[in-house]
């Protein structure tokens, strides 16, 4: 075969529609279509060139290669040295500017930061890309990468970019039994079975996708931290984790239990005051570095949810987090202590306390008093990750102290990876919310940068919890959360449309359909899933005691956990103003705190966050509190219901596997829309005694409830809580087999017959649909949603469509019990399809 034929033959698409399982994730380098990959494989030198022999430098080159054999079709050559007729050329700034001829003096790169040019002199044509550190080299080549599967021209390339803060970091949740608190990606990648997993593999392609993002810290052990972690037994098995890490750029950072020199260490005490205690901390971060010599630093959860901390000595945060600040310091380690501390034993009763308040109250009075190798490490809002919280007020209050931003995005609070909620726009809110620090132009972002009060370091952290499901995170779409807050870390001043636009093309590919689609859904999927779960600031009324998943509207309520909105028959919302609640509104810098003091200022979004008002309280819109909360249930279920005939529409511009797989996921996701929709108009409905001016809150058309079915075997069972069933009841299976039916009494036609039933996690319980004597539908019950009862967690939406009725038909579910699941039904609705 001739040169020329060879390229030929490289530049032809390789993938079709392939199944694709998701573990590549936004790292797939589909090959390009031909006219693209010839453009720049005639604009690219085909030589490498790498400077530095760090692992990092070599992944570096290694990533290159890879990429552009996926995207391009062909293999770049490598050379020691940089030929003369050009060639791509990786390493530290200053090397790359003695290599490359003609390269122009700059300033000095930002350490992580990379600068990217094509420079043509006579024949020659260079590439560089030089990093302000071994990892800036990285994040070059994965910046170019991109541009590449982006498609963007290469021709007059000269960019330098440089992280908007030092510390871009994930944490996990991983408890050492291999489970993951909050993780629904399956089973920890770090842990099993009390050890470090054997296989690593996963971890390193993990670190590539973080090193993609810029990502340079991740921390492998829960916040509910097993003391354990620091025993002599468990340190050579982290120095693994360090080393599967290392050629990404990306450092091990643990999380420690206050409690461990007494717990581990055996002294008497854990006084952060008493001298044992220091030097037990000196000594143990000691041994850490010795196994670990690139540690990033520690993470503590001190005095929150029965975590141990410095309480338990009358000693303050500062005492706590200085003792092993100080241990960290020759090392260069940072110590993040978390400002998620509060009492979850408050009394509800007394209208003044207030869980929002805490992480203020607890650390303002010590702004100054932590040493400069700490970090305050706060949550976005004040209460946990509510699917809307104002901005934590203590961003704007801490001067002398360093801070970073906790984001989470595994999706705990937002339908936990089974419901599709793109948090980047909400999570822009926060970063981009101005606190008035120092008068106005004091974001978020800039605070905890460290750019407001300059600060030495500071930053963001996202709570990640990947696991070894193949796709990361439990389903497709969660993907582009992990890939915003990384890119969000890297530079938060990109629009949530410029991520999602990206996410999608490097996910997806670069079909005009499929990228509008996808990135109209995630764009509006948090304000949709906000008004179907807790709007006007409500935060979202689920089982907050329990699985953090189902609708529970009353759960929050009557409890020390705080999360209260004291909703009841008169009014709904937490009064927090200065004036007559709580005071939090009055930790706000006065501007701030003045325009959410004031019901006339306080935006509608947070009204209820701010203010207790009645049912029919009129907001800014010119409609009542009843009857927004009301249209918005509604709303929010009819575009979810929207996401799925959207995706149908991108059938074969998918590959077969992800479509089906996204489209399950949509269709599931669509039937807990209108489980909330219900649940929560149902109570508010019954606690204000107010009609839906709309009529539809009760009357739900076509709708058969199970209970008033003719039953055989079935037997009527209360839901609770109440709201979480229709009519507060569902009917459940008491013999091997049961049926219920019903006679169709509608005109003869088309028909979609839903059937609402309830598929616990702890029984795969089976299901037909009859019509007559035909069998139009069956199915198991398998799904896995975190409840072992019949509830609104369980409550699934089966759609069978397409259905003939004529009068008198008898339609008949017919259920099979299996394990605890006794194939239990809420009811069915018949919905005439239109012709
Ligand atoms: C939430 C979450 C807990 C977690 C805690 C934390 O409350 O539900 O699982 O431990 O946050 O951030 O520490």
């Amino acid at each position: 075969m001739s040169g020329k034929l060879r390229w030929l033959w490289a530049l032809v698409p390789l993938a079709g529609l392939h199944a694709e399982t998701g573990a590549d994730a936004w790292l797939r380098y589909a090959a390009l279509d031909a006219a693209a990959a010839r453009r720049y494989v005639n604009t690219l030198p085909p030589v490498v060139v790498v400077l530095g022999n760090s692992p990092v430098e070599q992944t570096a080159q290694r990533e290159l290669i890879r990429g552009i054999r996926g995207m391009l079709g062909v293999t770049l050559r490598v050379s020691s040295t940089v030929p003369a007729e050009g060639a791509i050329v990786l390493g530290l700034d200053p090397a790359v500017r003695k290599a490359v001829p003609g390269t122009p003096a700059g300033n000095p790169l930002a350490e992580d930061g990379y600068a990217l040019s094509l420079r043509t002199a006579g024949t020659a044509r260079h590439l560089s890309i030089a990093g302000g550190s071994e990892r800036g080299v990285l994040y070059g080549t994965f910046a170019l990468l991109r541009k590449i599967a982006l498609g963007e021209a290469m021709e007059a390339l000269n960019e330098h970019s440089a992280p908007y803060a030092p510390v871009r970091w994930v944490n996990h949740w991983d408890n050492l039994d291999g489970t993951i608190e909050r993780g629904y990606g399956g089973r920890s990648i770090f842990w099993d079975k009390g050890v470090v997993r054997e296989d690593l593999s996963r971890v390193s392609e993990y670190g590539r996708l973080l090193a993609s993002l810029g990502i340079n810290g991740c921390s492998i052990n829960n916040v509910n931290t097993d003391p354990r972690i620091l025993t002599a037994e468990y340190l050579p098995q982290i120095a693994r984790i360090a080393e599967a890490f290392r050629p990404w750029g990306v450092r091990l950072v643990l999380s420690v239990d206050f409690g461990s020199p007494q717990r581990v260490g055996g002294l008497a005490t854990f006084d952060p005051l008493d001298a044992g205690v220091a030097a037990w901390w000196k000594a143990k971060t000691d041994e850490l570095y010795r196994a670990v010599p690139d540690l990033a630093g520690l993470l503590l959860k001190a005095d929150s949810e029965g975590r141990i901390g410095p309480s338990a000595y009358g000693r303050t945060h500062a005492d706590a987090a200085n003792v092993i600040a100080r241990a960290l310091k020759p090392h260069g380690g940072l110590f993040f202590y978390r400002g998620f501390v509060y009492d979850h034993h408050m009394d509800w009763r007394n209208l003044k306390n207030d869980r929002a308040r805490a992480a203020y109250d607890n650390f303002n009075r010590l702004d100054g008093q932590f040493d400069d190798n700490v970090v305050i490490q706060i949550k976005h809002g004040p209460i946990d990750f509510q699917v809307r919280e104002p901005a934590s007020p203590l961003f704007g209050a801490l001067e002398h102290t360093n801070q970073a931003i906790e984001l989470q995005v595994t999706q705990e609070y937002f339908g936990q990876a089974r419901q599709l909620v793109f948090l980047v726009p909400m999570w822009k809110e926060a970063l981009d919310f101005d606190m008035q620090a120092r008068g106005a132009g004091t974001p978020v972002k800039a605070l905890v940068a460290g750019k407001v009060f300059q600060r030495p370091t500071g930053g963001f952290v996202g709570v990640s919890n990947v696991g070894l499901d193949a796709n990361w995170l439990g389903n497709h779409m969660s993907q582009a959360n992990l890939y915003g807050y990384g890119r969000l870390a890297w530079n938060p001043d990109l629009t949530s449309q410029q991520i999602a636009a990206e996410w999608t093309r490097l996910t997806f590919g670069n079909d005009p359909q499929v990228v509008q689609t996808i990135e109209s859904l995630q764009l509006k999927s948090w304000r949709v899933f906000e008004d179907y779960t807790g709007p006007l600031g409500l935060q979202t009324l689920t089982d907050i005691v329990g699985n953090h998943y189902g609708v529970s509207v009353e759960a929050s309520e009557r409890n020390g956990w705080g999360q209260w909105h004291r909703s009841d028959e008169k009014g709904a919302g937490m009064d927090r103003t200065v004036a007559t609640g709580t005071g939090y509104a009055g930790q706000y810098r006065p501007a701030v705190a003045k325009r959410y003091e004031s019901l006339a200022t306080c935006p509608d979004e947070l009204l209820l966050f701010f203010h207790h008002v009645p049912y029919t309280h009129m907001l800014h819109s010119g409609k009542t509190v009843i009857q927004t909360l009301y249209d918005l249930h509604y709303d929010g279920a009819v575009s979810v219901e929207g996401y799925v005939n959207s995706w149908k529409l991108l059938k074969g511009r998918v590959d077969e596997r992800r479509y089906a797989e996204v489209l399950a996921q949509l269709e599931y996701h669509a039937g807990q829309a209108q489980v909330w929709r219900d649940a929560v108009n149902n109570w508010f409905h019954r606690a204000s005694g107010i009609a839906d001016a709309k009529g539809r809150v009760g009357h739900q058309p076509g709708r058969i409830e199970a209970e008033a079915m003719t039953l055989e075997g079935y037997a009527e069972t209360p839901v609770t809580p109440w709201e979480g069933g229709s009519g507060g009841k569902a009917v459940a299976c008491q013999a091997a087999e049961c049926s219920a039916a019903t006679r169709f009494e509608g005109k003869a036609g088309w028909y979609t017959v839903r059937v609402q039933y309830f598929d616990q996690n702890n029984g795969n319980a089976r299901y037909r649909v009859k019509v007559g004597e035909q069998v139009v539908d069956e199915w198991t019950a398998s799904n896995w949603v975190p409840t072992q009862k019949i509830d609104s967690s369980s409550s699934t939406r089966r759609s069978v469509t397409g259905i003939a009725l004529r009068p008198g038909d008898v339609i008949r579910v017919e259920g099979t019990p299996d394990g605890g699941e006794k194939a239990a039904l809420d009811y069915l609705e018949v919905l005439p399809e239109r012709p």
